[in-house]
């Protein structure tokens, strides 16, 4: 169905593998639109309450952005490049259900990018990090110039911008970049036990959730520039009375588990 990814549920989460392995899995446009289409479509079905998305092949899980297309461009249209590449990644940011970077190899340029927009990172052994679009005499345009700070903060994240250098898994888990490290065999297995886990809990208590974590950034989900405890605290107010919530406060108080159905 897709030409540039690859797509399959396992119980309740959706595996997203970008597939141009034989490039890399280099973000082209007509990957960034079947990414987004995905992404959007996620939000709609029932059926899945999380998604990983990782990289085909074993070297990879994206060589950044395709270079090949950046020959050429004019001002007008780099920029439109930009800012579609950011509105796919706001998708990401925004979804209602958690998205795992499961990074299985490389993951540069708008591939660092791409695993910064998802809700959380695991790497494995082997994995290798960097915004290596300075010497390219470019800059991170989707976004990593945004991310990379808040995840490292801004001294650390300055050096690679404005470096190039890349950095290994262990460095990346030093930073806090990523949640975890796993060998290769074990890495989709940890992300899948995650997502395990937020599914036992209320679909809604996690949205609500998301949307106040990212309230406290500027990420335009419709709280952006807004006090994320004030947009904190809506959310709670929205769980409360929530069915999820009833259901979960009163199934602790008579001491059974919660039967969530996310309204
Ligand atoms: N855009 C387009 N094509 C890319 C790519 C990218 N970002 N990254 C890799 N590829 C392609 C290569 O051109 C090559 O294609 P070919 O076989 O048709 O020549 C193929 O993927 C394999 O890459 P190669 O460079 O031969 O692999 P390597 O193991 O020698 O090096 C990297 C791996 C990641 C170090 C190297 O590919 C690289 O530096 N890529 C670009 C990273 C980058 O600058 N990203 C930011 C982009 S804005």
């Amino acid at each position: 169905m897709y030409t540039t990814l690859a797509t399959e549920k396992r119980n309740h989460t959706l595996i997203i593998t970008l597939n141009r392995p034989d490039k890399l899995n280099a973000l082209n446009q007509d990957l960034l639109k079947e990414l987004k289409e995905v992404i959007d479509n996620l939000q709609e079905d029932a059926d899945i309450l999380g998604a990983i998305i990782t990289g085909a092949g074993d070297k990879a899980f994206a060589a950044g952005a395709d270079i090949q297309e950046f020959i050429g461009l004019s001002e007008e249209q780099a920029a439109e490049v930009s800012r579609f590449g950011q509105q796919v990644f706001f998708a990401i940011e925004n979804s209602h259900k958690p998205i795992i970077a499961a990074i299985n190899g490389y993951a540069l340029g708008g591939g660092c990018e791409l695993a910064m927009a998802c809700h959380m990172r695991i790497a494995a052994e082997g994995a290798r990090f960097g915004q290596p679009e300075v010497k390219l005499g470019l800059l991170a345009g989707y976004g990593g110039t945004q991310r990379l700070a808040q995840l490292i903060g801004k001294g650390k994240a300055t050096e690679l911008l404005i470096t190039g250098d890349q950095i290994n898994a262990e460095e990346a888990y030093r930073l806090r970049l990523v949640n975890y490290v796993t060998t290769r065999g074990e890495l989709l297995d940890k992300c899948l036990e995650i997502l395990a886990k937020a599914c036992k809990q209320s679909p809604l208590a996690i949205r609500h959730t998301l949307n106040a974590i990212n309230a406290g950034y500027q990420n335009r989900n419709g709280y952006a520039n807004r006090n994320g405890y004030e947009v904190e605290a809506e959310c709670f107010g929205k769980a409360i009375v929530s069915e999820d919530g009833k259901e979960g406060t009163t199934a602790f108080l008579e001491k059974r588990k919660p039967a969530f159905s996310g309204k």
